[in-house]
């Protein structure tokens, strides 16, 4: 099998270190989510890895320890034309830069942490170099990733009525960036953007209110609107995402998902209120349910599934073959990629009645749903939160 050559650059906690945080489910950093990848059976080879720090380099595992070590990332691009996937796990200003150029030389699949970039004018600047180059990106937002949220969107695919409450409870002191530091609103708040987007679509209103230790984002979305609260505190750190329907109310967040049915209120007639919350979905964050393993499979996938593993522009037949898999569009207009597409039913604009008919062609039948260009929105997911 051919291998999967991956470089990295940046090995700090994200990418290697975490994994010694005894309390963490595991795998839970990018180079120990390809080592269980590897010992799966998968082909993965990391052949060149890139710190501006020595002692970095002891974090790289010991599986791993034959790749060939720089202090440039130019450097390393320069030798490496043989990478496949390229990690981008440094601090988050240096990733304007190495992204750019990465994709400007069409390295075939990048993965890179979040947030992609700390200003709007990179964001910019990323969306048309992106627009040219033929490489594939995942931006480590990996709660999408998780099966309580991937759940909660197939629910919501039915659903009327939704309105949601995202609370983020910081141990930090700014909400804003300062310098080369992006602030807990770009750091943290965006993992709870880029969830909105995911489960309801596109942006079309916002409106922000600041306070010294809090933030808050009322927002509107095409399937939801809702508020996104972040408050800075000395100690605690709390994530959740609280989502309401006609039926009942999900809480899904760090170490939880409950749900609470709307029932005949026991305390007034002709009322309804929210019975005892009781668990959502059993997640046990083994090998299957693994959020971070669960985006590498999803970046290595094509590479065992498909011939080949340079990237080859995306016809419309390989978008309609794909629609089980999760998939990349990247070259399909953003604004329409989140298009839910009915096959044979109506179609919202001539993209999709051209996409319809080319899928009936296909022998495509039933509910299908192109899934969102994730790399798209979390640069969106800047540009909010900086504007
Ligand atoms: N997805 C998540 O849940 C998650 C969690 C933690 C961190 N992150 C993100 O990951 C990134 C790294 O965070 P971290 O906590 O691992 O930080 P870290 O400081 O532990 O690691 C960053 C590493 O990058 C190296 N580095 C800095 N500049 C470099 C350069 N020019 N070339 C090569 N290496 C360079 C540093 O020396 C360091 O080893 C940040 O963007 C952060 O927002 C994401």
């Amino acid at each position: 099998m051919k291998p999967i050559n991956v470089g990295i650059v940046g090995i700090g906690r994200i990418a290697a270190a975490l994994e010694k945080d005894k309390k963490r489910y595991k795998p839970c950093t990018h180079l120990g989510s390809l080592v269980a990848l590897k010992k799966e059976g998968k082909p993965i080879k990391l052949v060149a890895a890139c710190d501006i720090r020595e002692e970095a380099f002891f974090n790289i595992p010991t599986e791993f320890q034959s790749a060939k070590k720089y202090f440039s990332w130019q450097e390393m691009m320069n030798h490496h034309d043989d990478m496949d996937l390229l990690v981008i796990a440094s601090d988050t200003y240096t990733h304007y830069e190495i992204l750019k150029k990465a994709l400007q030389r069409n390295i075939p699949k990048i993965v890179v942490e979040k947030p992609v970039c700390l200003l709007p004018k990179e964001a910019k600047k990323l969306k048309k170099v992106y627009a040219r180059s033929t490489s594939k990106v995942w931006v480590h937002y990996e709660r999408r990733y998780r099966k309580a949220y991937r759940q909660l969107k197939d629910i919501l695919q039915t659903s009327s009525y939704t309105s949601f409450r995202g609370l983020l409870v910081l141990p930090q002191q700014n909400l804003f960036r300062t310098g080369k530091k992006e602030g807990a609103l770009l750091h943290d708040t965006t993992h709870l953007l880029d969830l909105c987007f995911y489960l309801f679509g596109d942006l079309v209103r916002k409106k922000q209110v600041v306070s010294q230790n809090a933030c808050r984002y009322f927002l509107e979305f095409e399937k939801a609107s809702g508020i996104l609260e972040t408050i800075l505190h000395k100690k605690l750190f709390h994530f959740e995402l609280e989502v309401l329907t006609e039926k009942t109310r999900y809480r899904i967040g760090n170490g939880f998902s409950n749900q609470e049915a709307v029932v005949e209120s026991p305390l007034y007639e002709n009322f309804f209120s929210l019975k005892e919350a009781e668990l959502f979905t059993h997640e046990n964050f083994t090998q299957e349910d693994n959020p971070y393993l669960n985006l590498y499979r999803n970046v290595i996938h094509e590479n065992l599934e498909q011939e080949g593993w340079r990237k080859t522009p995306p016809t419309l037949e390989k978008v309609g073959g794909n629609l089980s898999q999760p998939s990349r569009y990247k070259d399909v207009p953003p604004s329409r990629t989140k298009l839910k597409i009915w096959c044979g039913m109506r179609a919202k604009s001539g993209f999709a009645g051209f996409l319809r008919l080319s899928l009936a062609g296909h022998g495509c039948s039933g509910q299908a749903s192109l899934e969102r260009d994730s790399f798209l929105d979390a640069l969106e997911n800047v540009l909010v939160l900086s504007r």
